[in-house]
């Protein structure tokens, strides 16, 4: 005990990047539960500026284990090239990783099926990342997954594809017209694997709960958001994935009464990247001068955000599924130019008046936001790391977000470097 879960509050990019490299300084392990490398996730510290999509954010801390856990769907190849980026920048994770021997692998057919779908999709695309995420994850319901450790005896493994691929190339040869793939080619890319990755292939499920029955400190990373969950999000125009707090369960096979804290991250205001109901999106010029100001644009594909208002109808939910302990609010700082602030309190859809989001996603589509507006602040917060020193309307504004979301924020960031945090209480001491 204790293992801390990060969960990403709203659609995804909130900063969880940032926030788990903050907490990794006092952790034994940071484990990843879901997702693959669709995630991007940033860290900003003395040794650099990095984007993480499957390596886990503990790498920047001395003396902690760096766990990829059974449902994160991993591309081998990109992790191998992730690798050798951190070790070309001095961080070396050779003897700080393990990857779960259950860990389902993205093949090479599950990123061209990926891009083949969202093109058939047409108007109705989903806005995939393009990394094969759905495919892979398809491929492990119905039982045809290829997981890590399968890559450990290519003998085996190639029964395995023998049985597995006539499948896969009906869809590709008959759905899309598109030249099968054959047996040898991807057992020749998994003999690399194997050589590459094998020493790293572990069964980490039963490391993760030995640490933590012996009082270590686990950091269980989130990717994606709940608004992209599978069952919890904004269905179809989802992720395939669990990013909720039964996901990092499942995800690591952890023992739940491990989990003493579960912190929801929520950025300032919201942002979506690609398609779906975003009820409080911005199209004006706000939008457009937070967008620029913040950056906000994708970690892994460059795409822009869309933006909107913070949205406290869907932070209530947020707060309902995944019973935060915490919440924190992260990029306070990219509000510092703007006058008045608005804040969906409610929505409006005909007639009734909703405090939760309906589940349809066509009904959400026809909700109306019901806003509240705040005054902005005159001093800015970027760089505060003291909550003393937090402008009176900027601790208005922080005091309407946790009365909506329902519970206590503590911690507050002001800047993407892991200095440039508040910490409202000091959750990591019991
Ligand atoms: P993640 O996927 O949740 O880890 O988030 P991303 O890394 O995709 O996107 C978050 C972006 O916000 C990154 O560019 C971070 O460097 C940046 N960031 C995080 N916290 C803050 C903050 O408090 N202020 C500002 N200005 N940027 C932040
Ligand atoms: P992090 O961990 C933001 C979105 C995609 C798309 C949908 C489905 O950085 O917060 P997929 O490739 O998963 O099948 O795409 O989910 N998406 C993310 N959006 N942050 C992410 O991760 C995302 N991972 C997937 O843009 O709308
Ligand atoms: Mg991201």
């Amino acid at each position: 005990m204790p293992a801390y879960a990060i969960l990403g509050a709203q659609w995804g990019d909130e900063g969880k990047g940032k926030i788990i490299d903050y907490l990794s300084q006092r952790a034994n392990i940071v484990a990843r539960f879901s997702g693959g490398n669709n995630a991007g996730h940033t860290v900003i510290n003395d040794m650099g500026d990095f984007s993480l999509h499957l390596v886990p954010c503990g790498v920047f801390s001395k003396s902690v284990t760096n766990v990829i856990g059974n449902g994160v769907v991993v591309d081998p190849d990109v992790l191998i090239e992730e690798m050798q980026a951190l070790e070309k920048a001095g961080i070396d994770i050779s003897h700080s990783l393990m990857v779960s021997e259950r860990a389902h692998l993205i093949m090479p057919y599950h990123v061209m099926l990926d891009t083949l779908a969202e093109n058939r999709r047409g108007k109705q695309a989903i806005g995939t990342t393009g990394k094969g995420i759905g495919p892979a994850y398809s491929d492990k319901t119905l039982r045809t997954g290829i997981r890590a450790a399968d890559i450990l005896d290519l003998e085996n493994l190639k029964v395995r594809l023998e049985s597995v691929l006539p499948y896969t190339n009906a869809i590709l040869e008959k759905i899309y017209a598109v030249e099968p793939v054959t047996t040898e080619s991807i057992l020749e890319k998994a003999a690399n694997w194997k050589n590459r990755l094998g020493s790293f292939i572990k069964p980490v499920g039963r490391y993760v709960n030995d640490v933590l029955d012996d009082g270590g400190t686990v950091v269980l990373e989130g990717a994606q958001g709940i608004l992209l969950d599978l069952d919890h999000g904004t269905y179809p125009f989802v992720t395939s994935s669990s990013p909720t707090i039964g996901g990092a369960i499942t995800g690591l096979a952890i023992q739940p009464r491990h989990i003493t804290s579960v912190l929801g991250i929520f950025k300032a205001y919201n942002t979506r990247v690609g398609s779906g109901p975003f009820p409080t999106e911005l199209f004006d010029d706000v939008g457009e001068s937070i967008r620029t100001v913040a950056r906000e644009f994708g970690t892994t594909t460059g795409r822009a955000r869309r933006i909107g208002w913070f949205d406290g109808v869907l932070a209530r939910y947020s707060n309902r599924v995944n019973g935060y302990t915490s919440a924190v609010v992260t990029r306070l700082d990219v509000l510092d130019h703007i006058d008045s602030i608005k804040v969906c309190v409610g929505y409006k859809l005909g007639t009734d008046i909703l405090d939760e989001p309906p589940g349809g996603v066509a009904a959400l589509e026809k909700c109306s936001p019901i806003y509240e507006t705040l005054e902005g602040w005159d001093i800015p917060t970027a760089g505060i790391s003291d909550l003393s020193n937090l402008p009176t309307n900027a601790r208005v504004y922080i005091d309407r977000l946790e009365n909506l979301i329902g519970c206590p924020i503590d911690i507050i960031s002001t800047g993407p470097h892991r200095d440039q945090t508040i910490m409202v209480k000091d959750i990591l001491t019991p």
